[in-house]
């Protein structure tokens, strides 16, 4: 069913900006997305968004959408009130670029710091197997299609801009467990998840999970039990020992 829907959506750059406000004719099967599509092609030529797959699956259309951080693609309309307005801003923990499109590359500078895996030489004929159980635990955390809706709800650098030095976010800490939980990873990571990336910081609100597109337990799965890899490593007396005497 066609009927017109009042959109709010934010207009500006770095300089500031504010909300306008577009009538906008949609049918009500469609996504938050097309509706900003037909405002661009009928009445704003010049806005900016940021897009490409439209399935959900590229990352690309984070925003907020009446205060909730969503994929626009995967938002549909029929889960509003026709009468309801829609409000769309960009993503608030991100530098604004123009419109709803924002700068993440506070995102790839942290990807950048990650150590990648490190893998034992293999030896001629060796055969390496690996059981389905870690098979599955890396799966879930490489369905993360870094949208960034995680990144940009924790309270750590939400409201905290001088904290994104220090921490690198729960995308990141996924990426840290996935890592350190390959059976035949060598790198030690626990130290710098902890020192340069700042896991310590996480007090566990859980907000992130809550956000993932994807459905994955952020907090339960990767966060947490890198967090005990980090204290076991800290407070386990005898590594404590072999430290203190130079022989770790
Ligand atoms: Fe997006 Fe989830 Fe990946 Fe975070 S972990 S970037 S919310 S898909
Ligand atoms: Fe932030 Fe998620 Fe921890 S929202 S505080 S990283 S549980
Ligand atoms: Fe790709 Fe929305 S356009 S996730």
């Amino acid at each position: 069913m066609a009927y017109t829907l009042k959109m709010r959506l934010w207009r500006g750059d770095q300089s500031g900006g504010e909300l306008k406000d577009y009538d906008v004719e949609v049918e009500s099967g469609e996504v938050v997305l097309d509706a900003i599509h037909r405002v661009q092609a009928t009445q704003a030529g010049d806005l900016a968004v940021r897009w490409n797959c439209k399935a959900g699956k590229c990352g690309s259309c984070s925003a907020e959408v009446n205060g909730r951080p969503k994929l626009m693609c995967m938002c549909r309309l029929s889960d509003f009130d026709e009468a309801e307005t829609i409000t769309v801003t960009p993503l608030r923990t991100f530098p604004v670029i123009r419109d709803l499109v924002t700068d993440v590359s506070y995102n790839y500078e942290k990807a950048k710091e990650l150590p990648y895996v490190q893998l034992p030489e293999r030896k001629p004929g060796e055969k390496r197997t690996m059981m389905q159980e870690d098979v599955e635990r890396g799966q879930e955390f490489r369905k993360c299609i870094e949208c960034y809706l995680c990144q940009n709800v924790c309270h750590v650098v939400r409201d905290h801009e001088d904290n994104k030095k220090a921490f690198s976010g729960p995308r990141f800490f996924l990426r840290y467990a996935e890592l350190d939980m390959h059976p035949l990873d060598t790198a030690d990571r626990r130290e710098r998840a902890q020192d340069s990336a700042g896991i310590g910081m996480c007090n566990i609100t859980k907000c992130c999970t809550e956000v993932c597109p994807e459905g994955i337990h952020i907090t339960d799965n990767a966060i947490i039990p890198m967090k005990e890899r980090v204290a076991d490593k800290k407070f386990d007396p005898l590594v404590w020992l072999g430290d203190k005497i130079g022989i770790r």
